[in-house]
């Protein structure tokens, strides 16, 4: 088993692994988002990518999803959490805390979300009644239990296309198809994952309230406050992960 981890919005580096190597990969479907790190942690292999690049600077809409997947493969991880910011939409999901969610609604459009798009002697409609790998969720969870970190245990992830964020309008429509998260990335990742069969699972840090669900405008401090709270939790889940037995 080798696990990967790819950062999102402020999760650009993690600081306390120790790189051993750093991997530039082209593949078949154009250059990942940055190197890949490969680190160690207690004597865990772990691979690291940062989803927008490092420094920050990839939006949501541009990321090469397919790039970013296919070069884990290479490397040969069996094993992907990605790490996302979302804005919270049902009540607990409140700024700082963290969730796992179980299911996705992708809203996006126009990504390159296949990588069976063109090779139609092999084009295979993979099963997606779980996004989320079963297994790699309840290490996550039981991780979570361990470390004394308070998580929500499911939750859906509706997947937009940004890089705006959402009207008050369209935050409603998402509670009413039974969201509870909001974010930009969750998709085509876990599907292109799924497609390879890689397990992969997401821990989604809650930023902020979506649109019109308290006062005034959604600003990038907010944002990033929160998710300085909210990464640090998610660190240290991943670090428990890792080292959990499977
Ligand atoms: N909407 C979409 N993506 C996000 C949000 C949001 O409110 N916050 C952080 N990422």
């Amino acid at each position: 088993m080798t696990l990967a981890i790819i950062g999102g919005t402020g999760l650009t580096q993690i600081d306390d692994l120790s790189v051993i190597d750093r991997q530039t990969l082209q593949t078949p479907f154009g250059e990942p988002s940055a190197p890949y790190l490969i680190t160690d942690l207690n004597g865990k292999k772990l691979i690291f990518l940062a989803r927008h690049g490092n420094p920050h600077r990839i939006p949501p809409h541009k990321i090469n999803y397919r790039a970013n997947i296919w070069g884990l493969k290479q490397l040969g991880v069996t094993e992907i959490i990605g790490v996302a910011a979302v804005g919270g939409i049902t009540s607990a999901m409140a700024p700082g805390h963290i969730a796992i969610p179980d299911q996705i609604i992708d809203y996006s459009y126009g990504r390159e979300h296949t990588f069976f798009a063109d090779d139609l002697e092999h084009v295979t409609h993979i099963d997606f009644t779980l996004p989320y790998s079963p297994s790699l969720r309840e290490r996550i969870i039981r991780a979570a239990s361990l470390a004394g970190i308070e998580i929500s245990a499911n939750g859906t992830y509706g997947c937009t296309q940004g890089p705006r964020l959402e009207s008050a309008a369209e935050i409603k429509r998402l509670g009413r198809d039974g969201c509870d998260l909001v974010g930009m990335t969750g998709m085509p990742e876990a599907a292109l994952a799924k497609e390879l069969d890689l397990a992969y699972a997401n821990i989604s840090v809650i930023a902020n309230w979506g649109a019109g669900l308290v006062d005034g405008e959604i600003t990038m401090v907010e944002i990033e406050r929160n998710l300085e709270v909210g990464m640090n939790k998610a660190i240290a889940l991943l670090k428990e992960t890792a080292l959990l037995k499977d």
